[in-house]
């Protein structure tokens, strides 16, 4: 089987290969610390050896529980925010046909998602969606506190109840939360929903391949094992025993670093394909959390092209030049489509005729390259062979292992998150929560 190839070839006309190469040593030592686990914040490590440790009886239980999901369930509401769904809906976006949702005769579920925003709007239309609609609540939580998603699911599940009763809703709501700890662990045992556990030792952004990911997955219809298979694969290539060289986690983490202390302070990735919107959203949140702290950090951004070319194609190619651009290819497209042939060629396109839409895609591709490389904007290159989920689940553990690496380098602790408490705390104090009245008087003598 073939593997996702990184190219960092592009890079080399903006910094020197020699100077890449020569993190080795601490790309190397990282990489070993986080299989050793003595690096900074080592009780988050979990993930380092998930794919490859997870049980088969945990695969079938989260099989068993996403067929009665499916039977008994026309719409499945995901309700999590960051780590909590960015995964689920990354994969599912990616492997799913992109109208799939509208059609009459589905296969699987209509996934939907909530818990992750505060808007009454979309919270109200989501209800009235729901109104007519057999539906079922995943509902995803390490903390199981966080006010998102806590909010979503107690309105959920009080509509729920109404339009089902209580019996049969408890048959239709999962949680997956902490082993012991927090509200909805609390909750789910009183209520006696079906739960799933979320590792001490994985954090949110690390948990695609826990229950977090994997449950919505396989409801969505997508197999779960091939995207584990891709994962173990990379596991074992981005290891310890994989020289420098040939280690692209490695590799990545090294460039990208060697590239910010060259003043390139921002990496946007870039998509050809509208279904990988949602892998740039989990990946800006994965490096943006993991190494946006200390005042150091490369700004995680992305793009989807060609839409993107036409409202930020600007500034990427003349706007200031403190970016670099990491490029998700995929190498051969899942379906056939040519340009047709057209008599009058009103259009003047009858030059394409013929072609592959794939391939005009990719001279839009190559042209882009070209053109952001010569107006000074370094330029890394991952190919897919195709997109399936084997492909997907490498790419995502490459990415893990990747930013923990580059944390490693960077010299950070990849696996806090410190700094997303300080919105909390006002807003909790701005609705005036019990246990916050401190708070409370000194944020409205700043109003
Ligand atoms: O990566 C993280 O830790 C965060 O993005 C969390 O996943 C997010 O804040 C949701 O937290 P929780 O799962 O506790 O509701």
């Amino acid at each position: 089987m073939e593997n996702i190839k990184l190219n960092i070839e592009k890079a080399f006309s903006f910094i020197a290969k020699d100077r890449v190469y020569g993190y080795e040593n601490k790309a190397n030592a990282a990489n070993q610390k986080l299989q050793d686990g003595t690096g900074k914040g080592n009780d988050f490590l979990g993930w380092v050896t998930l794919p490859s440790s997870i049980s088969e009886e945990l695969i079938k239980d989260i099989q068993a529980t996403a067929n009665s999901l499916r039977q008994a369930c026309e719409v499945i509401v995901v309700a999590g925010i960051g780590g909590s769904y960015l995964g689920a809906k990354a994969v599912i976006d990616a492997l799913s046909g992109s109208f799939d949702w509208l059609q009459k005769e589905r296969k699987n579920p209509v996934m939907v998602y909530a818990g992750n925003n505060i808007s009454e709007d979309y919270l109200a239309e989501l209800s009235e969606y729901l109104q007519d609609k057999q539906f079922g609540i995943i509902n995803i939580s390490k903390s199981g506190t966080t006010t998102e998603t806590a909010l979503a699911f107690r309105l959920l599940k009080t509509q729920l109840e109404k339009q089902i009763g209580k019996q049969e809703a408890q048959k239709r709501i999962v949680a997956i939360t902490d082993a012991s700890k927090g509200a909805l662990r609390q909750l789910a045992t009183q209520e006696g929903y079906k739960t799933f556990v979320i590792p001490d030792n994985v954090g949110g952004r690390f948990s695609v391949l826990t229950p977090v990911g994997l449950l919505p997955i396989a409801v969505a219809g997508i197999d779960i094992r091939e995207l584990i298979k891709g994962a173990v694969d990379m596991e074992k290539l981005c290891g310890t025993e994989t020289p420098f060289a040939e280690n692209p986690a490695a590799l990545y983490a090294a460039v990208r670093n060697e590239l910010y202390v060259n003043g390139k302070k921002i990496e946007i990735l870039v998509n050809y394909h509208p279904k990988l919107h949602f892998v740039s959203e989990w990946w800006k949140q994965l490096y943006g959390e993991s190494e946006g702290k200390e005042n150091k950090g490369i700004f995680p951004a992305a793009v989807d092209f060609t839409t993107d070319l036409h409202s930020m194609g600007q500034w990427i190619q003349e706007g200031e030049r403190s970016i670099f651009e990491t490029v998700i290819s995929i190498k051969e497209a899942n379906k056939k489509l040519e340009v047709p042939s057209d008599k009058e060629n009103l259009d003047g396109l009858n030059f394409l005729a013929g072609k592959r839409i794939d391939y005009v895609n990719k001279m839009a591709e190559l042209g882009t390259q070209i053109a952001h490389i010569d107006g000074g904007v370094p330029n890394l290159h991952i190919e897919l062979p195709v997109l399936n989920a084997y492909y997907i689940g490498q790419l995502l553990y490459f990415f893990e292992k990747a930013c923990g690496i580059s944390g490693y380098i960077l010299d950070v602790n990849p696996f806090d998150q410190p700094g997303v408490e300080a919105y909390k705390k006002n807003m909790f104090a701005l609705l005036e929560k019990p246990g916050y009245e401190e708070e409370t008087k000194a944020i409205k003598k700043r109003l």
